[in-house]
């Protein structure tokens, strides 16, 4: 059914989708009880794992005394989330919260708040990055994600730069960071300037761009990109809806770094998909202002209460369980793990990791950084990677070049010694397949 009726996202209709009939903790299971483990956390969301009881209950209790009510309208499980979220990024910095159904939401009312501050209308955003599918998030986005949404006219105001990913431009990390640091941020003002710094609202960025291979920024250049933001009275927004709540082993991304971007905005974590939800965290200035005017922003279920409980329990969850130490035990193991392979496998260029947050860069070729598959160019490499994985009960995904390894932030070292190996022996696969 689900190949007749469903239309597939991101893919040709028509396609087999593996049907999954139940999940708990890091696994999910198919119809003939294969087991799986969720070595993505789904799409970087599922960070509690799958029908955690302490967000179930709080699902099924909210059940009980009011599934919905109106955004007009004050509730307790809304106004506790928000000032919950609020001394999460930092009640110094940031005030109130603008509730949304998911990541591409909270991006477009994010950027209609920066128009709105700002008066201006242009919003600079990075070719490496993805930020949504609707209208607004897609143009913003950078990969080729958006092309189905560039119309021009009305949404003609995004202008794409180039960030950096420093393996594939030919730099090592923790060497070469100043000199491309520079380079990107003096190549990015040039370009300010020539699109006129008074016409843009804001600089919309991934703090960690996720769903592109995990690009950690080299060192200098967030806060770099802030530095200019000031300098022309431009509003920063970064897009933590993959980084956030905990990924990276901070309540948010930005926390890894020495700035604070104006507007945050969020999803995926938030509830950990058991019920959809994502929005803006703005920092008081933006929040003031709309003291003043209209916020000409609205969603019928904007706060919606049902997401709004399991966002509180699941908030209450990683403060109560120290997600954050846990997710720092772990990644040490993960890190030692990848660092191996790096050295093990003639098809693993890179490996990439913060927190739990982390993608193995692939090569055909170690000496020339020779793409296993090159960008936008589909070819069978990577597919069968994920399909091998698969097989073996290893479910992640990724690209055109790079495997993600998130799991769950709750997924414990037992676990991880018993499903790394099986990368491990799909990579010894992978060099013998595809490797020079
Ligand atoms: C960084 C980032 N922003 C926005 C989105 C879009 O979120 P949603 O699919 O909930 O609209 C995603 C989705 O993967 C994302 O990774």
């Amino acid at each position: 059914m689900h190949k007749d009726y469903v239309m597939q996202s991101w893919s040709k209709s028509g396609v087999d989708a593996l049907p999954i009939e139940r999940a708990q903790g890091i696994y999910f299971w198919d119809y003939d009880g294969k087991k799986y483990a969720d070595m993505a956390s789904l799409l970087v969301c599922s960070n509690l794992g799958h029908s955690l009881p302490e967000i179930v209950e709080a699902i099924k209790a909210q059940t009980e005394k009011m599934c919905f009510m109106a955004p007009a309208y004050a509730s307790e499980p809304k106004s506790t989330l928000a000032k919950k979220l609020v001394e999460l990024a930092g009640a110094d910095t940031y005030k109130r919260v603008f509730f949304t159904n998911g990541g591409a939401e909270s991006n477009e009312n994010a950027i209609k708040m920066a128009r709105m501050y700002t008066g201006r209308q242009k919003i600079f955003s990075a070719y490496r990055s993805y930020h949504g599918a609707t209208l607004g998030a897609s143009n913003a986005s950078g990969d080729w994600r958006r092309f189905a949404s560039e119309l021009g006219g009305s949404v003609a105001s995004f202008v794409h730069f180039m960030n950096p990913q420093m393996y594939r431009d030919g730099y090592t990390r923790g060497v070469d960071d100043a000199e491309v640091t520079k380079k990107y941020l003096d190549a990015l003002e040039l370009q300010l300037r020539y699109e006129g710094p008074e016409n843009v609202a804001a600089i919309m960025m991934e703090t960690i761009v996720g769903a592109n291979g995990v690009i950690l920024p080299p060192d200098g250049y967030m806060e770099g990109v802030r530095a200019l933001c000031d300098k022309y009275g431009i509003l920063m927004i970064c897009d933590e809806v993959m980084c956030g709540f905990y990924r990276t082993g901070k309540p948010f991304g930005f926390m890894n770094f020495n700035f604070k971007p104006d507007i945050i905005t969020f999803a995926k974590g938030v509830t950990c998909g058991y019920v959809q939800l994502g929005g803006c965290i703005v920092c008081k200035p933006v929040a003031e202002f709309f003291e003043d005017h209209v916020l000409q922003c609205g969603l019928t279920y904007s706060g919606h209460t049902l997401a709004c409980a399991a966002g509180n329990a699941a908030l209450d969850y990683y403060k109560d369980h120290d997600i954050e130490g846990h997710v720092q035990e772990m990644h040490v193991i993960v890190k030692d793990f990848m660092d191996k392979m790096v050295e093990k496998h003639k098809c693993v260029g890179e490996a990439r990791l913060i927190g739990l947050f982390g993608a193995l860069e692939m090569v055909k070729n170690k000496e020339t950084r020779e793409p296993l598959q090159e960008y936008g160019i589909p070819g069978p490499a990577m597919p069968w990677i994920f399909a091998e994985l698969k097989k073996r009960g290893f479910a992640t995904f990724g690209r055109e070049n790079f495997i993600e390894i998130c799991p769950p932030l709750i997924i414990t070292k037992e676990e991880l010694e018993e499903y790394l190996p099986i990368l491990d022996e799909v990579l010894t696969l992978a060099d013998e397949k595809f490797c020079d």
